[in-house]
């Protein structure tokens, strides 16, 4: 059992909540992972919403499919398709649905702090799947899963997360969760992308990326998110991928056994070369398989599931 109702955020969330988590996501491999039938009783019964209020293609399909194998009932929203476009205020589309006795929010939405908003108007529990720069919990546990796969232990590693931190949900949920499970965390990023308190998170930050790779077990790249920008905040891609790309040839300095992740989606060209997005340290496709394993395992949780969550 977790100690939190909802997922909002991971700085929320304990060392034993994301080993809880990692360790079910775990034992959903085989089922997930088999080449015949796909699918477990654990979530028989239970209704879930997909509300996806920004696009998505990752976090989407793997929330469904999660659901899926879990056999789940699922009902998707999207805004464009919703009473919002008639001016419905997502408070009241919220309670509306909640009404009809659901059990789960899935929630992505432009606006930071919404699934927090929704926890507000509903018994159910809430699943934040990204909030404007927010948070994106839920990426967070893939990143880990993926991570502790290939090293066997989180604990320790060295992790540089490099990029666009400023527009990043993605480093605001996954820089806490590797300080909460004990990995050294350095920042990496030009001036104009940097955070302004890196203590928060609790990291190191430099804008020198050639000073720090040869030093890292894990190469975290962010998309550089250009509809976030306000302004020119850097002066071009080339110029970009110059200085923060990574490239084979630094790739190439990475130690031995050193990885590569990237959320997806990708500028390829920009933040990672397109030969470096698909090379051997590569784990980026790894990242979306435990998606669907880690998600599997966050809804299963939330909603009371204990055991394996396969046997009938
Ligand atoms: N990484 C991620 O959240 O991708 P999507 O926007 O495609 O869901």
């Amino acid at each position: 059992m977790l100690s939190v109702k909802h997922l909002i955020d991971t700085p929320s969330l304990t060392a034993d909540d994301i080993t809880q988590i990692l360790d079910t996501a775990k034992s959903f491999e085989p089922l997930n992972n088999r080449k015949g039938i796909k699918k477990a009783p654990a979530l028989r019964g239970r209704t879930i919403v997909n509300l996806f209020l920004e696009p998505s293609t990752r976090t989407r399909s793997s929330f469904e499919l999660a659901e899926k194998r879990l056999s789940a009932d699922a009902l998707n929203m999207g805004g464009s398709t919703s009473s919002v476009v008639k001016g419905e205020s997502l408070a009241d589309t919220i309670q509306t649905i909640d009404a009809m006795n659901v059990d789960m929010f899935i929630v992505r939405a432009k606006l930071a702090g919404t699934p927090h908003k929704i926890t507000e108007n509903t018994d159910a529990v809430v699943i934040n799947a990204g909030d404007g720069k927010h948070q994106h919990p839920t990426q967070a546990m893939l990143d880990l899963y993926t991570i502790r796969e290939h090293f066997g232990h989180l604990d320790g590693l060295k992790v540089a997360i490099v990029g666009d931190l400023a527009h990043s949900r993605v480093c605001g949920s996954l820089a806490p969760a590797l300080k909460t499970m004990g990995a050294e965390v350095t920042l990496v990023a030009p001036p104009t992308f940097q955070v302004d308190d890196p203590s928060w998170f609790g990291c190191d930050q430099t804008y020198r990326l050639d000073d720090v790779l040869e030093d890292m077990d894990v190469v975290y790249m962010l998309r550089v998110q250009l509809e976030r920008m306000e302004g020119a905040a850097i002066p071009s891609r080339r110029e970009y991928n110059r200085l923060y790309g990574l490239s084979l040839e630094r790739a190439d300095r990475m130690k031995e056994h050193a990885i590569i992740c990237h959320p997806g989606p990708m500028n390829r060209g920009m933040e990672i070369d397109a030969e470096v997005a698909d090379c051997a340290r590569s784990r980026i496709l790894n990242q979306v398989n435990a998606g669907v394993l880690t998600r599997m395992a966050e809804m299963y949780l939330l909603l009371g599931g204990e055991g394996d969550g396969v046997s009938d």
